[in-house]
């Protein structure tokens, strides 16, 4: 294993340095790739102390002929391809009335086309060694706001781009797979909290206390620790997490998701302040799909889908849209659900 190359994007700062000198320790080289040759070179300088070859190759990801450099001089250097980590991405926070066609552009340009040329030019190489992609979304791919609409809709690209990347991955031994980070603290994430401060009239400093507590979460993530989870998910005991988007935020997003998104609730959970004492349950709503009878809750389990769980044990028939003489519901919910 110790002969693995791994290109990294974004390896100049934040996440992406953070991960470049993580994977130094799994990987024999890293191709550091950025548009600031001096920042690339301090990480570079680091990966070599850690007892990994870096190559630094300064690239703007927005130029669609960069990524055929980057794979060419990956390959006469290295001669093969193990992983690329697609981490670089500066899309604007800007509010969803001001941002221009040109940022949204130039974001989309950067973050998503990007990685995608990066991905299909390395294909080749990653199909010989049946290597791994990762692609950098983020939770506001879950949790869009007005004041950064692009980022969210390109993060949430990203993960449908990942998606098909892995579908055709699993095709030709390739891993794909994508992760979804709260607020880390960053450059990125410090900029974003100055701005936030200033809409706030805050100080940085409880801007940032403020940030935490409105996202209930106890502290910002560290770069370290998402480099940790990339290195999970490219390390061999991770090989059959395939399509994946994970999520890790401190737990930002609170999510009760059913698969194939038949129901989601998305919205975030506010914590009850200290000394709550929670309601006694009060009754559910009553049914909205006509064709299921009144009673218990019956939450399905879509892998099997003979499988229902009730939350009282009284058995009733079931309903007339269960049944096997109406194979339209599979799923056991009636279109209305959908
Ligand atoms: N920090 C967070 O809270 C957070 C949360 C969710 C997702 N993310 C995502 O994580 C990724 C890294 O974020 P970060 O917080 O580590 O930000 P960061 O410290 O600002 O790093 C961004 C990286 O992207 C590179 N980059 C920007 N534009 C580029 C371009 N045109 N071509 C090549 N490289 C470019 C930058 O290098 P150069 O300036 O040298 O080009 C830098 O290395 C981003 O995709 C971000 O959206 C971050």
């Amino acid at each position: 294993m110790n002969n693995r190359i791994a290109i990294v994007t974004g390896a100049s700062a934040g996440i992406g340095r953070a991960t470049s000198l993580r994977l130094a320790k799994d990987f024999a080289g890293i191709v550091l790739v950025a548009r600031r040759q001096e920042e690339l070179e301090k990480t570079a300088a680091n990966i070599k102390a850690l007892g990994a070859e870096p190559l630094v190759l300064p690239a703007d990801l927005r130029q669609p002929e960069a990524v055929s450099e980057i794979i060419a001089s990956t390959k006469s250097k290295f001669g093969r391809l193990d992983a690329v980590v697609n981490i670089a991405g500066a899309v604007p926070q800007i509010h969803l009335f001001q941002m221009t066609d040109q940022q949204w552009n130039d974001g989309a340009e950067m973050k998503l086309h990007g990685a995608r040329r990066l991905a299909i030019k390395a294909w080749p190489l990653l199909k010989e060694s049946r290597g791994s992609v990762v692609f950098m979304s983020g939770n506001s791919a879950e949790s869009p706001k007005p004041g950064f609409a692009a980022v969210a809709a390109i993060n949430a690209a990203i993960v449908a781009m990942a998606k098909a990347f892995a579908e055709q991955g699993i095709i030709d031994g390739v891993q794909v797979n994508s992760i979804l980070p709260g607020p880390v603290m960053s450059n990125r994430r410090i900029g974003f909290l100055d701005k936030w401060s200033a809409d706030h009239q805050l100080s940085i400093d409880d801007a940032k206390e403020k940030f935490l507590q409105e996202a209930h979460i106890e502290r910002y993530g560290k770069p370290e620790e998402v480099a940790e989870l990339i290195a999970f998910i490219l390390s061999p005991g991770a090989r059959w997490l395939i399509g994946t988007a994970i999520r890790i935020d401190g737990g930002e997003i609170r999510e009760y998701s059913f698969p194939h998104g038949m129901r989601s609730d998305h919205r975030r959970r506010r914590l009850p302040p200290q000394g709550f004492h929670p309601r006694p349950s009060r009754p559910l709503p009553p049914q909205k799909c006509p064709g299921r009878r009144p009673g218990p809750y019956i939450l399905r389990n879509h892998l099997t889908p003979s499988l229902s769980y009730r939350s009282s044990s009284t058995t009733h028939p079931p309903p007339p849209h269960h049944s096997p003489q109406n194979p339209s519901d599979e799923t056991g919910y009636s279109p209305s659900d959908r």
